[in-house]
C-alpha cells in the first residue's frame, strides 16, 4: 500500500470521527456535541510544519486526546502526508494536480 492509502486509510479511521473526512472539522463525533476542531483549511495549519501535525497526533493538542498508543509512529507520517495532499487538493484544482495524487484522492478507500 502506497503512503498517502495508508495515510488516507489510518485517517479516515483515527480522524475523521472528529476532523471529517475532507479535514474541515464537521465529523460525526462533533455532530454529537464534542468540541469542533479547527478546519486544516486555514492558513495557520497550511503554514505549520509536518512536525507540528506529528506531534499533535503524537502528545495531543488541547481538548484533543493523544494518539500515540493507536498510531505507530510510521503511520503518523502517513497521516500527515494525507492531511498534506486534503490541504493541497483544496488549494489547487483538482486538475492541476500531479496524476498520482489525483488518483490517489480518487480512488476507493482500503477495506
Ligand atoms: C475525539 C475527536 C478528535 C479526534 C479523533 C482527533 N482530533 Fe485532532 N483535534 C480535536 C480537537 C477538539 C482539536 C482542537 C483542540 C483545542 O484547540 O483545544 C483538535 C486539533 C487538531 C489539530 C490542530 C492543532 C493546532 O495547531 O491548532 C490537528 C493538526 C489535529 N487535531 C490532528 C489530528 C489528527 C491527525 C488526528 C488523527 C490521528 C486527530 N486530530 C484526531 C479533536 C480530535
Amino acid at each position: 500500500m502506497t503512503l498517502l492509502r495508508r495515510g488516507r486509510q489510518r485517517f479516515d479511521i483515527f480522524c475523521s470521527p472528529c476532523h471529517g473526512r475532507t479535514g474541515d472539522g464537521h465529523g460525526m463525533v462533533v455532530e454529537r456535541g464534542f468540541p469542533a476542531p479547527p478546519t486544516y483549511h486555514q492558513d495557520a495549519l497550511r503554514k505549520a510544519s509536518d512536525r507540528h501535525f506529528y506531534e499533535v497526533i503524537s502528545y495531543g493538542y488541547g481538548a484533543m486526546f493523544s494518539y500515540a498508543a493507536r498510531v505507530p509512529p510510521a503511520d503518523r507520517w502517513a497521516i500527515v502526508a494525507y492531511i498534506r495532499a486534503l490541504q493541497y487538493s483544496r488549494e489547487a484544482p483538482i486538475a492541476e494536480l500531479p496524476e498520482s495524487l489525483r488518483a490517489e484522492l480518487n480512488a476507493e478507500p482500503d477495506r
